[in-house]
Order: C-alpha cells, then sequence, then structure tokens
C-alpha cells in the first residue's frame, strides 16, 4: 500500500476526529440520575464512533474538498456528518435482527457491550446528530449548498440509499438474484453513501458540471469496488485484521457478487472497477492523484 496514501488516510482521520470528539460532548458529569440516564446513550454513540474504522467516507469528502481548495471547517463538519451516519448503519447492521454480529472494528458490538434498546437508540441518535452538525453555521458556505449537502445526504441514507439497500439486502437472504439486482443491493447499501461522501467535496468546492459528473461517476465505481471488496474479505480475509467475524455472508445465504460469480471472476470485477474509477478522474491533473490511490486502497485492502 502506498505509503503516502496511509499517511493522507491519517491525517484526515484526525480531522474528523476532531470534530466526532467535539459534537459528541464529553459524558455529562451531573450527579442527578436523570442525566446518568440519558449519558449512557451519548457513551453508546460514543463507543460505536470515537476512535474507530478506517474513516474512508470522511477521507473522501476530505480529500474531494481539498480539489476545489475548501475551507477545512466545513469539509471536516460534512465528513463528520457523514461518518455518523455510517456509524450509525454499523450498529443496526450487526443488531441480531439483522446481521447478528458480536465483534466489530476490533471489539464486542454496541449491542453486545450495552444492550439491544440502547444500541438502537444510539444508532437513531447518531443519526439525527449528522443532521444536526450539517445544519450547524458554515462561515464561507452558502445556505443553498448546505441545504444541498442535507438533502444528499438524506436521500443517501434513507429508502432510496443505505437504509432501502439494507432492507433488500435482508429480504434476499436464501435466494438467488441475478447480477443486476445484486449490483443495485451493493449501489445503495454502501455505494449511496460513499458516493454522497465524495460529492460533498464538490457541492461545497462548487464544482463545474462536468467535475461534479466525474466525480459522479468515480464514486459510482468506488462505491461498486468498496462492497465487492468486503464481499472477498468476508471469504479470503483475516479475522483479526478485519476485527469482525468472516464467512458470515455464505452461512447467512447473502446474496453477493461473490456467490454468483465464483471468487475469481469476482476479483476480475474489483480490478475492472478500479480501473473505471480511476478513468473517470481523467479531467483532473495529478491534484486527484490521492483519490485515484484510494481506488487503489479499495481493491487492495485487508481491513
Ligand atoms: C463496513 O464499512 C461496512 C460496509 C459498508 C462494507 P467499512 O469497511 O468502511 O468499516 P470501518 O468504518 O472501516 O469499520
Ligand atoms: C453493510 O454490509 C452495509 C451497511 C450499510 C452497514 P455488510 O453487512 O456486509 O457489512 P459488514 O461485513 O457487516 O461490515
Ligand atoms: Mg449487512
Ligand atoms: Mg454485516
Ligand atoms: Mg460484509
Amino acid at each position: 500500500m502506498a505509503m503516502d496514501l496511509l499517511s493522507k488516510l491519517g491525517e484526515h482521520a484526525a480531522t474528523v476526529e476532531r470534530v466526532l470528539v467535539n459534537a459528541l460532548g464529553a459524558t455529562d458529569s451531573s450527579g442527578k440520575a436523570t442525566f446518568k440516564m440519558k449519558s449512557r446513550l451519548l457513551e453508546a454513540m460514543r463507543y460505536a464512533t470515537l476512535d474507530q474504522g478506517k474513516r474512508f467516507r470522511p477521507f473522501l469528502t476530505l480529500e474531494t474538498a481539498t480539489l476545489f481548495n475548501v475551507g477545512l471547517h466545513n469539509a471536516a463538519k460534512a465528513a463528520a456528518a457523514v461518518e455518523m451516519i455510517h456509524c450509525y448503519s454499523l450498529i443496526h447492521d450487526d443488531l441480531p435482527a439483522m446481521d447478528d454480529d458480536d465483534m466489530r472494528r476490533g471489539r464486542p458490538t454496541t449491542h453486545i457491550a450495552f444492550d439491544e434498546a440502547t444500541a438502537i437508540l444510539a444508532g437513531d441518535a447518531l443519526l439525527t446528530s449528522a443532521f444536526e452538525l450539517l445544519a450547524e453555521p458554515m462561515p464561507g458556505i452558502d445556505t443553498n449548498v448546505q441545504l444541498q449537502l442535507i438533502h444528499r445526504l438524506a436521500s443517501a441514507s434513507g429508502v432510496n440509499g443505505m437504509a432501502g439497500g439494507q432492507m433488500m439486502d435482508l429480504l434476499a437472504e436464501g435466494s438467488t438474484l441475478d447480477r443486476k439486482q445484486i449490483d443495485l443491493i451493493q449501489e445503495l447499501k454502501t455505494g449511496a453513501l460513499i458516493q454522497c461522501s465524495i460529492e460533498f467535496g464538490a457541492l461545497l468546492g462548487n464544482a463545474t458540471t462536468i467535475q461534479h459528473h466525474a466525480l459522479i461517476g468515480y464514486g459510482h465505481f468506488l462505491g461498486r469496488a468498496f462492497q465487492l471488496a468486503d464481499d472477498l474479505l468476508d471469504v479470503e480475509g483475516e479475522e483479526a485484521e478485519m476485527g469482525k467475524a468472516l464467512g458470515k455472508d455464505e452461512a447467512a445465504g447473502k446474496a453477493t457478487l461473490v456467490s454468483i460469480l465464483g471468487l475469481e471472476a469476482a476479483r476480475k470485477l474489483l480490478d475492472d472497477l478500479e480501473s473505471q474509477a480511476i478513468e473517470k478522474l481523467n479531467i483532473f491533473g495529478t491534484e486527484a492523484d490521492t483519490l485515484r490511490a484510494a481506488a487503489k486502497f479499495v481493491s487492495q485492502r485487508r481491513n
């Protein structure tokens, strides 16, 4: 893995961490019982969000924003909002009613560390906190642009995005779908939020229509590649590196591209998606090299 990509991932992760820590505050130290009850929720939100994960979506927002010289403060806020939605989706994805997983990011899932009701509420509250953060003042950003960010994140997360994709993923368990149907599930459950992370940079940076479309194209292929890599790693990865239980997709009868194409063809498709993503960046010069490296990272990642 190229060192400069890893150091960029680390740099952007540190930037978004500061916003998340700030947004999720310190646990309420008041001794009152009512505050103690509420602080359990905040603790669960912090547990599921802080100091965890690759921060790949915030990386995409911050890196795309860099293409357009967007101020870091506003870009980091937008990046943190996307990560909150992502962390909420993981809490709910791991619940017994969904994928029923006990390990995530190398430690017990939120419903194991707390309890199911707290995990559900922590997901709900992260979802709303994301929009609270996105609606905060963004100095220097047109409020119309801010409204577009809110609209974009809502559509990427809801019935036509992540939540809709998760519904289809669950309903498809045990049935054989065709390539087109699986592509759609993956685009919605995972691709939508990845595309949105990238578009955030374009929206904040007032990208031209041509630049915006190029980045939408990049996000389209990158999102599909990201879930395909996750599905390949579910078969071929190392649990210690991944920090979650593997081999779960086949056991649950999940409809994945690996299940219908086989490992070899799935790996070939991943390479093709990587190339197609990179090709979409042709209109940009060397300033998009980190985004090009990100496409390679997606197909080569081990966690
Ligand atoms: C895992 O996402 C769930 C999928 C959408 C495939 P990530 O692989 O980005 O998980 P973290 O945030 O790094 O833990
Ligand atoms: C998750 O897909 C997609 C989400 C929207 C959270 P998976 O169910 O394959 O993700 P992992 O493997 O549990 O991380
Ligand atoms: Mg799932
Ligand atoms: Mg899962
Ligand atoms: Mg998976």
